[in-house]
């Protein structure tokens, strides 16, 4: 039995991976994702404002489904629940991170993509990996070939993926959703280009639709 959490985002399919500028678009850019039907957003700790953005998209939306990204250390995956985030990410597998989070009861959702890391994971209590970078590490093949020997694990591949490769990686019974900084392109957002986000989340949430996808149980 996965998370709630795992199983909320499998039944949305898509996660927006976020670079924020301009703390000031926090408010506005979760309201579009949640005007466009995907009330579910990954807030990178890449820019300086990550941590306040957490907090101000918290505050002013407490239902949407909040991830903190980026995370490499444990110092960042204290802040980043602190600030509200709901489950944590990292393109790797911080081990004093990890281990501290699954201990306070928050998701995380550590990057993979060698049967080593999964191992290590798995180790550790997590079934959920990111696959990062997905496109440039062999893409769904890739995700294919490592997911054999490890019946129970889920990928959420990340990196070069669009609206066109999306259906490729959804069809995997092993991709529990994809992520990617296509769906809400940080120029958009610079810009105030909301409208531009909301349309590239409706064509993306709609090839999810036309796919027909099991509920993670
Ligand atoms: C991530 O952290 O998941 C990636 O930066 C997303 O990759 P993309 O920009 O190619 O979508």
């Amino acid at each position: 039995m996965f998370n709630q959490i795992y199983r909320s985002i499998a039944s949305y399919g898509i996660i927006p991976v976020v670079e924020m500028d301009d703390l000031n678009r926090a408010e506005a850019l979760a309201g579009a994702l949640i005007e466009a039907g995907l009330p579910l957003v990954e807030i990178t700790l890449r820019t300086p404002v990550a941590i306040p953005a957490i907090q101000r998209i918290r505050q002013t939306y407490p239902g949407i489904l909040l991830a903190a990204g980026t995370i490499l250390t444990l110092e960042q995956a204290k802040q980043a629940a602190g600030a509200g985030a709901d489950f944590l990410v990292s393109p790797g597998l911080p081990q004093d991170a990890v281990e501290w989070a699954l201990h306070e009861g928050i998701p995380f959702l550590p990057g993979a993509v060698t049967p080593n890391e999964i191992l290590q994971g798995l180790r550790l209590g997590i079934e959920v990996f990111k696959f990062f970078p997905a496109e440039t590490m062999g893409g769904i093949a890739a995700i294919k070939a490592v997911s054999d020997p490890f019946p129970n694990v889920r990928f959420i591949p990340t990196g070069g993926i669009q609206t066109d490769n999306l259906a490729a990686y959804l069809s995997h019974q092993r991709v529990l959703a994809v992520g990617g900084s296509w769906l809400a392109k940080r120029q958009w957002i610079a810009a105030g280009q909301f409208d531009q986000i909301k349309a590239q989340v409706k064509a993306a949430l709609r090839v999810v639709q036309s796919l027909s996808r099991p509920p993670l149980t």
